[in-house]
C-alpha cells in the first residue's frame, strides 16, 4: 500500500484501540468504555478512559486524548509518521515508502482514476438537481427523499451521448483514462467514442474509506440490462468491494451486519433506520468480500431475495462466510421479493422483528433441503434425513449437534438415536462410549470438558493461595487486581475479599484481622492462614499468571457444568406443548456453553 492516507485509513481501521492500548496497560471493561491506570500521569485510581465505538482514548486526570495513532505516538515516543508505520507492521499493512519509478507512476494512475470518479459522481448529482429530469422523479416514486439520495450520492446520467465525455475532458482528462475507467465506450468498427451511461439513476459506488470507484447505473423503466456497473480497473475490484460498507462500518452492533443483494434493498434499509448493512456488487459474495467483512462483523444476517436465486445466492454465501468462522443467519422475508419491498410493507418494525426471528444457517440449510421431499412418503423421509445428517455433520460443536439432532428428530418423528447414528456411523453407542465423539472432539492436546465435574477442594485451594498472595504482598496485589474481577472466582468470601482489596488498594498492609472483619466463614479464615507461600517466590510472576489461569479455568468449567446440568434438566422436562420456546432456551444454553469453550481456549 503506498498512498499514506490510505494508510492512515487502514490502520485505523485495522487497530483496535482497545486491543492495541492493552498491550501497554490493563484495561477493565467498565459500562460502554473501558478504564485503566493512565500511563500518562502518575495515579492509583484509574481516570483513563478507552471507548471502543469509537475508537479513542481520554484521560480525565491529565487530559490526554486521541485515536490509536496518538496514542502510540505518546507511548512510543514517535512522531506522526512512525507510529503509523509501528502499527502497520504490527498489523501487517505493507507499506512501501521507498518507492520506485514503477509504484510512484501507479500511484499517481489511482489518484488520477479516484479524481475522475469524484468528478463524474459530482456531474451525475448536479444533473439530478439543477433541471427537471426523469432520473429525479424516478428516485421519487421508488419512495427515497432528498435527504438519502444527497447522503449516497445518488445521480443521473444525462440522455446524451456526449454530455459526460465533454465535462471531463473539459477538466483536462483525456478520452483514454475515460475509457479505461469505464465511463466511455469506444466502438472500434467505426472508431465512436460515447458516453457509456445514458439515461440512467447512477449510484457512485465507494470503497470502504469513502472515496468514488465505480457506478453502477439503473433503467428508468423494465428494459434490460437493468444495472449496467463499471468494470474492474485499476480503482475498482468488485471481488474486494462490499457497496455501502463505507457507511455502515461505522454504525455496526454487536459486531453484526446485515448482507444484501442490491444498492436499493440497501439503500432503502438505511432510510428506514436499518444502517448496519452492506451489499454485494451484483456477484456471488466471494471470500475476499467475506474478508473485509470478518474485519468489522463476527455475525451476518443474510437478507437475500425470496426467489431461487436468492436462495441459491444465500446457500453460496453460507458456505464463504461459515469458512471463516463467521455465524450466519438467514432472515425470511415473507411475502416480500426484497427487502425493499419488505421494509416498505412492513416497516423498520417488521424489518427489525424479522432480524429477531432469523435462522441459523444450518436450520435454513436443513429447511431448503426438506422442500426437495415428500415427508408423507417413508422413501423420501429416509433420503431426507441422510442428507440433512450430512450437513448436521460439518457441525464442530458437540451441543449444537445435539440441537440441530434434536430439530431434525422433531421435523420427521425419526428417532433422535438413528439420526446420531446416520451422523457418526456405526461406532455411535447411545450409552455414550461414542468412539467417533473421542476421535473427533479429544485430540492430542486438546481436551474437551465433557462431563460435569465436581469442585473440590483443590480448585477451592487454588482459588484461596491467589487471595493469600494479594494479602501477603503489596506488588503483587497491584498486579492481580488488574488481571482478575470477582466473576473469576467460585466462591463468594473470595469475590468479597477482592472487592474489598480494590476499595482499599492504597493499603500497604493488610492483615488477617482486617479479612475476619469481612463476612467470611471461620473454615476459610482458616484455610487462608494455614497456606504457606513458602515455597513460591513472589518474584514468581510468570508463576503468579499460572495460578491466575487455573482460578478461571475452575470458574469457567463449573459454569460450563451448571449450564450442562440445566441443559439436561430442561431436556428431562420437555413435553411436546411448548417445544419451540424450550429449543430456544437450549439453544441459548447452547450459545453460552460454545462462548465458555471459546474463553477456555483463549486461556
Ligand atoms: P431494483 O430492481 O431497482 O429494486 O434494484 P435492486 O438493487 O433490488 O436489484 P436486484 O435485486 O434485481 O439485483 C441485485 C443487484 O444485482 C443490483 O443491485 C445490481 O448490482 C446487480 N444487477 C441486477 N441486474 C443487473 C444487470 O442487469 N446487470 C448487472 N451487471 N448487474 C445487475
Ligand atoms: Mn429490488
Amino acid at each position: 500500500m503506498n498512498d499514506i492516507k490510505d494508510i492512515i485509513e487502514e490502520v485505523k481501521s485495522r487497530c483496535d484501540i482497545v486491543s492495541t492500548i492493552s498491550q501497554y496497560i490493563e484495561l477493565k471493561s467498565s459500562g460502554i468504555n473501558y478504564k485503566g491506570l493512565c500511563p500518562f500521569h502518575g495515579e492509583k485510581t484509574p481516570s483513563f478512559y478507552v471507548n471502543e465505538s469509537k475508537q479513542i482514548y481520554k484521560c480525565f486526570g491529565c487530559g490526554e486524548g486521541g485515536d490509536v495513532i496518538n496514542f502510540v505516538m505518546k507511548m512510543e515516543n514517535l512522531d506522526f509518521i512512525d507510529a503509523v508505520k509501528v502499527l502497520a507492521q504490527k498489523y501487517g499493512i505493507e507499506i512501501n515508502t521507498n518507492m520506485d519509478e514503477e509504484s510512484k507512476k501507479k500511484l499517481e494512475k489511482i489518484k488520477k482514476f479516484q479524481d475522475i470518479h469524484t468528478e463524474a459522481a459530482r456531474f451525475y448529482f448536479s444533473n439530478l438537481h439543477t433541471k427537471k429530469n426523469s432520473g429525479y422523479a424516478y428516485l421519487r416514486s421508488r419512495g427515497l427523499d432528498n435527504k438519502i439520495i444527497k447522503k449516497f450520492g445518488l445521480g443521473y446520467s444525462l440522455a446524451s451521448w456526449n454530455s459526460l465525455m465533454d465535462y471531463l475532458t473539459s477538466k483536462g482528462y483525456s478520452n483514454k483514462d475515460l475509457i479505461e475507467c469505464g465511463l466511455l465506450a469506444h466502438k472500434k468498427e467505426s472508431n465512436k467514442i460515447y458516453d457509456k451511461f445514458r439515461n440512467r439513476v447512477m449510484f457512485p459506488i465507494f470503497d470502504y474509506r469513502g472515496n468514488v470507484i465505480g457506478f453502477g447505473g439503473r433503467v428508468l423503466d423494465d428494459s434490460l440490462p437493468k444495472y449496467l456497473n463499471s468494470p474492474d480497473t485499476i480503482t475498482f475490484n468488485k471481488r474486494y468491494n462490499l457497496y455501502g460498507l463505507n457507511f455502515s462500518r461505522k454504525e455496526i452492533k454487536n459486531k453484526t451486519l446485515i448482507l444484501v443483494e442490491g444498492y436499493m434493498d440497501l439503500i432503502s434499509l438505511y432510510q428506514y433506520g436499518i444502517k448496519n448493512v452492506v451489499a454485494t456488487l451484483g456477484t456471488a459474495l466471494t471470500k475476499e468480500q467475506g474478508m473485509l467483512i470478518k474485519r468489522y462483523a463476527d455475525n451476518v444476517i443474510i437478507s437475500y431475495d425470496s426467489d431461487e436465486a436468492g436462495i441459491k445466492a444465500t446457500l453460496r454465501a453460507i458456505e464463504i462466510l461459515s469458512d471463516i468462522d463467521i455465524n450466519v443467519k438467514v432472515l425470511n422475508l415473507k411475502d416480500c421479493k426484497d427487502p425493499d419491498e419488505f421494509i416498505r410493507k412492513y416497516g423498520v418494525k417488521g424489518y427489525q422483528e424479522a432480524i429477531d426471528e432469523s435462522i441459523n444457517q444450518i436450520i435454513f440449510r436443513i429447511n431448503n433441503l426438506k422442500k426437495q421431499f415428500n415427508l408423507n412418503k417413508d422413501e423420501d423421509k429416509v433420503k431426507f434425513a441422510k442428507e440433512a445428517s450430512k450437513i448436521i455433520k460439518k457441525v464442530k460443536s458437540p451441543v449444537e449437534i445435539d440441537y440441530y439432532t434434536k430439530y431434525l428428530s422433531d421435523l420427521i418423528q425419526i428417532s433422535i438415536d438413528s439420526i446420531k447414528r446416520e451422523i457418526y456411523g456405526k461406532s455411535y453407542n447411545k450409552n455414550g462410549n461414542n468412539k467417533y465423539q473421542k476421535s473427533k472432539y479429544i485430540k492430542k492436546d486438546e481436551v474437551v470438558i465433557e462431563k460435569p465435574k465436581i469442585i473440590t477442594n483443590g480448585e477451592k485451594f487454588v482459588e484461596k493461595n491467589l487471595i493469600k498472595l494479594m494479602i501477603e504482598d503489596k506488588k503483587l496485589r497491584d498486579i492481580i487486581v488488574l488481571k482478575v474481577n470477582d466473576n473469576d472466582f467460585l466462591l463468594d468470601e473470595s469475590k468479597e475479599i477482592l472487592n474489598w482489596i480494590i476499595k482499599n488498594q492504597e493499603l500497604d498492609k493488610i492483615t488477617i484481622d482486617k479479612i475476619k472483619s469481612l463476612n467470611i466463614s471461620e473454615e476459610y479464615i482458616k484455610d487462608i492462614e494455614n497456606i504457606s507461600l513458602n515455597n513460591m517466590s513472589l518474584n514468581n510472576v510468570k508463576g503468579v499468571d499460572d495460578i491466575i489461569k487455573n482460578v478461571k479455568k475452575n470458574t469457567l468449567n463449573e459454569k460450563m457444568n451448571r449450564l450442562l446440568k440445566e441443559q439436561k434438566e430442561i431436556e428431562k422436562n420437555k413435553n411436546n406443548s411448548d417445544t419451540k420456546e424450550v429449543d430456544g432456551k437450549i439453544m441459548e444454553i447452547a450459545l453460552k456453553i460454545v462462548e465458555i469453550r471459546r474463553m477456555l481456549q483463549k486461556l
